[in-house]
């Protein structure tokens, strides 16, 4: 995969694909993972010459509707706001045909699904884009949507000269590490709630880790383990109504030692029901042993999985992960071996 470091940026006009569908509320961004993801290759563009760096992302699901619920202006402003240096103008889409000035050197355009031509994958649609600013390179960074075959991360592909910015390569390369020799023991840390989504990921890991280790809801529910590999939490923290809400000390610290020895860790899926300050007790523990095996590749994805890692990282700064994957969908199907339309060039 060619990457923007295989590239004479110098005086270029790059149009660069990032995920910046971010949490909203209230006009307010709630969490700036996929901002902030995006930072290593703007700085890197910045750096390296780039005349004029064009962001596009989607936002939510508007269906092809202007609507300003789904509006990126928010995330304009909390761009400005994390890069206080840089000016960042927020544009609308060009209509077709239309110019879009560029005085800053950075912009973001309008939500690309308010309009259908982004879902359609059509190329008319994303050729007007480039038209409209004169890209010269298309960069690749929204890792989040790779896994859809849409106009800014597929069609795109046919009019420009396409390289992977830093994100994509940083998720690419950490999770490709989990599939293509990994380093053993490789532990797959499974929790969340809905066995139907975290059942694929089980069924493939089962070829590749060494052990498999299920709490969360599916394990409180009574999840059946098909292999000799995968050992289900069976202590649990219960509420006043004994509900099974975080997995218990014994399973944990069993859970503990097992990823306290590995060399591969992949985690999706939180311990308990983690909104509950109650039931973070498990969570927390072992997000601490993950995060101090410095001598494991450490994968932290799904979205609930990577929320609460961040919001733990707020009072544990000390803490590193090789990975926290910003793709929720995408870095699922990356671990499943599906293709990945956004990742073809
Ligand atoms: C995500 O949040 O998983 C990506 O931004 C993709 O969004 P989508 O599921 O609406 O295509």
């Amino acid at each position: 995969m060619k990457t923007i470091k295989d590239l004479d940026l110098k005086d270029k006009t790059v149009l660069v694909r990032v995920d910046y569908n971010v949490p909203l509320k209230n006009g307010e961004v709630t969490s700036d993972l996929r901002i902030r993801a995006s930072f290593p290759t703007i700085n890197y563009l910045l750096k390296n010459g780039a005349a004029k760096i064009i962001l596009i992302s989607h936002l939510g699901r508007p269906e092809g509707k202007e609507n300003p619920e789904f509006s990126l202006m928010p995330v304009a402003k909390e761009l400005e706001k994390l890069l206080p240096d840089e000016k960042v103008d927020f544009k609308p889409l060009p209509k077709n045909g239309e110019k879009i000035e560029l005085p800053a050197k950075i912009s973001l355009l309008e939500n690309l699904r308010f309009n259908p031509g982004e879902e359609l994958d059509s190329k008319d649609f994303i050729k007007n884009i480039i038209d409209s600013v004169n890209a010269d390179v298309f960069i690749q960074d929204g890792f989040a949507v790779v896994h859809r075959a849409h106009a800014s991360t597929d069609a795109v592909k046919d009019f420009l000269p396409v390289y992977a910015g830093l994100l994509v390569e940083k998720e690419v390369t950490n999770l490709k590490s989990a599939l293509e020799n990994p380093a053993h023991p490789v532990v797959l840390l499974i929790g969340g709630s809905k066995v139907e989504d975290k059942q694929p990921l089980i069924d493939k890991f089962v070829d590749i880790a060494d052990y498999i280790l299920v709490g969360g809801k599916i394990a409180a529910d009574g999840y059946k383990p098909t292999d000799s590999k995968i050992l289900v939490a069976n202590d649990f923290d219960e509420n006043s109504e004994g509900a099974k809400l975080d997995i218990g000390p014994v399973s944990t610290a069993e859970f503990a030692k097992i990823l306290g020895g590995a060399k591969t860790i992949i985690w999706n899926g939180v311990m308990g029901k983690v909104e509950d300050p109650t039931f973070t007790t498990a969570s927390s523990i072992l997000a601490d042993v993950i995060g101090k095996n410095s001598d494991a590749t450490t994968i932290i994805c799904g979205g609930d999985t990577t929320g609460f890692v961040e919001n733990y990282l707020e009072t544990h700064p000390n803490l590193k992960y090789s990975l926290i994957s910003t793709g929720g969908g995408a870095s699922l199907e990356f671990l499943l071996g599906k293709d990945l339309p956004g990742l073809k060039f």
